[in-house]
C-alpha cells in the first residue's frame, strides 16, 4: 500500500471540523483587524527564499524543499510565508501610493525537518504581514493578534516573550560582543556553532544542541547593546502591550530562526504535556530591511505566524472542544426509492435557501433509515410517501419534540425558517 510521505498527515473527521471553525474564527477577526486575505503560490525562485529568510538560518540550509522544473528554474516549496508575501508587495507595487499594506493568509509551508510532536514536513501557518510603518504600536497591534485568537479559542496558559534585536548598528555592536565571547569556547560548541561563529553568531543563541551549555546562559545580552533608538523603540512596543493589557516577558534569549528580523522579536508558547519542554506557538517580529533588500523601497514591516498543528495539539491537551455547532437542519426520508425524484427536488430547494440537508445515499429501507436516526441527529425529519408526492405535500417531524405535521412543498421554507428561529430563541 502507498503511504502519505513522511511528517505529513491527512485531516477528516473530528479534526476537520476543527480546522474549519479555526478557518472561521481567523477570518472573523481578521475582519474585526481591517487585514485583507492575501493568497500567493505554494512554490517560489529558490533565490526568494536565499535573500530573504537568509543563507545562514536553518530552514535555508537544511530544510528547504528545492527543485527545478521542467523549464531547468530553481524553484523552493515555500518554508514560510513572509518572503513570498513582501515579494507580492514588491512585485504589484503595493507600496505605490504610501499606503500601508495590512494582511492575512493561511495555508501550508514546507521544511525538511525530522518529525516530532509538533514538527511536520507540510504543516499550515495562519499569519498576518503589516507593511509600511515603522509604528511601534503597529508591533503591539500584530502581538495582540494571536494572544486574541488564542484567548477566543479558550486557551488559558499562555505566554508573550518578547525581545529587540535593535536596528544595524546594535546588532553590529552585539555581534563583536558575542565574538569576543564566544572565541574561548569554540571547542565546546557543536560543529553548526562553529560555523555559525563564522557568519551569523546571533544564531549560536539559537542553537537545539548547545542550548543546554552554561555559556550561553551567560553570552552577553542583546538588550545590553541597543541604541537610543532601538531602546526607545523596544520601550513604546511595551508600553503599547500595557496598555492592552497583555502580559509578557522579556527575553534576551529569543533571537528567532530566520534572519530578517529587526527590533522586535517575540514568540508565544505555552506548557503542553508531550512536547518534552514548552512549545513555541507562534513567532514573529519587525523586519524593517526585508522590502528592500529584496528591492523594494525602504518599507518598515512587521509579523508573526502561528502553527495549526501546535494549536490542536494543545487545545487536546487543554480539553478544549471547539467543534462548530454543524447539527443537520433536515433529515429526508423517502419511503420508496420512486419517491426519490421528489425527495431531491425538496432537498436542492431548502439548500438553495440556506438549510443544511442531505438524505440516504445507501439504499436503505424506511425502517433502517429511522434507525440511523440517533447518529446522524438532523433537528427535523421529512418523510416522503407516496401520498405526500401525489398531492405536492411532505410529513415533517421535530426530531427533539417529535411532533409531526404535514404541510405543502410551497410552505417548506417558510415553516423551517420559522422553526429555526424558535430553536435559536
Ligand atoms: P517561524 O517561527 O519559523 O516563523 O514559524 C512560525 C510558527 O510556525 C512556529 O511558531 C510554529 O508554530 C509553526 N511551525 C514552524 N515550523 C513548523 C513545523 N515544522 N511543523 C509544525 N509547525 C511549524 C515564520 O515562519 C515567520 N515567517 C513568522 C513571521 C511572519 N515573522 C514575521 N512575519
Amino acid at each position: 500500500m502507498i503511504q502519505r510521505p513522511k511528517g505529513t498527515y491527512d485531516v477528516y473527521g473530528n479534526m476537520s471540523k476543527k480546522i474549519l471553525y479555526i478557518r472561521k474564527l481567523m477570518t472573523s477577526l481578521m475582519e474585526k483587524y481591517n487585514y485583507e486575505y492575501f493568497r500567493t503560490p505554494l512554490f517560489e525562485a529558490s533565490e526568494l527564499f536565499h535573500r530573504g529568510v537568509g543563507e545562514t538560518s536553518d530552514i535555508v540550509t537544511k530544510e528547504t524543499y528545492d527543485f527545478k522544473d521542467r523549464g531547468d528554474r530553481n524553484l523552493t516549496l515555500r518554508p514560510e510565508g513572509t518572503a513570498g508575501i513582501v515579494r507580492s508587495y514588491i512585485e504589484n507595487k503595493m507600496y505605490g501610493n504610501g499606503n500601508i499594506v495590512k494582511c492575512w493568509y493561511f495555508g501550508p509551508m514546507y521544511r525538511y525537518e525530522r518529525p516530532q510532536a509538533g514538527r511536520y514536513r507540510e504543516f499550515y501557518q495562519f499569519g498576518v504581514e503589516a507593511m509600511g510603518s515603522s509604528d511601534p504600536a503597529l508591533d503591539a497591534e500584530v502581538i495582540s493578534i494571536p494572544v486574541n485568537f488564542y484567548k477566543l479559542l479558550g486557551l488559558k496558559d499562555v505566554k508573550v516573550k518578547i525581545n529587540s534585536l535593535g536596528d544595524l548598528e546594535s546588532r553590529l555592536k552585539y555581534k563583536d560582543a558575542l565574538l569576543a565571547y564566544f572565541r574561548p569556547y569554540l571547542d565546546d560548541l557543536c560543529d553548526d556553532c562553529k560555523e555559525r561563529f563564522e557568519k551569523n553568531p546571533l544564531r549560536i543563541l539559537d542553537c537545539k544542541i548547545d542550548n543546554h551549555l552554561d555559556i550561553m546562559q551567560k553570552a552577553p545580552k542583546i538588550t545590553d547593546y541597543l541604541n537610543e533608538e532601538s531602546q526607545k523603540h523596544f520601550e513604546a512596543v511595551i508600553q503599547y502591550l500595557k496598555a492592552m493589557d497583555i502580559e509578557y516577558e522579556i527575553d534576551p534569549n529569543i533571537v528567532r530562526g530566520l534572519d530578517y528580523y529587526t527590533h522586535t522579536v517575540f514568540e508565544v508558547e505555552a506548557n503542553v504535556e508531550g512536547f518534552g519542554k514548552t512549545c513555541v506557538l507562534c513567532g514573529g517580529g519587525r523586519y524593517d530591511n526585508l522590502v528592500s533588500n529584496l528591492g523594494g523601497p525602504d518599507t518598515k514591516a512587521v509579523g508573526f505566524a502561528l502553527g495549526l498543528e501546535r494549536l490542536l495539539t494543545i487545545l487536546d491537551a487543554e480539553k478544549i472542544d471547539i467543534d462548530d455547532d454543524n447539527q443537520l437542519d433536515v433529515y429526508m426520508i423517502p419511503m420508496d426509492s420512486k419517491q426519490k425524484e421528489y425527495a431531491l427536488k425538496i432537498l436542492n430547494e431548502l439548500r438553495m435557501n440556506g438549510f443544511n440537508v442531505d438524505m440516504d445515499y445507501m439504499g436503505r429501507s424506511f425502517k433502517s433509515n429511522l434507525k440511523q436516526l440517533d447518529r446522524i441527529n438532523p433537528k427535523f425529519i421529512i418523510i416522503i410517501g407516496e401520498e405526500e408526492e401525489r398531492n405536492n405535500l411532505l410529513t415533517i417531524k421535530n426530531n427533539q419534540t417529535k411532533t409531526e405535521e404535514k404541510i405543502s412543498y410551497n410552505q417548506i421554507v417558510d415553516y423551517l425558517d420559522d422553526k429555526m428561529k424558535d430553536i435559536e430563541d
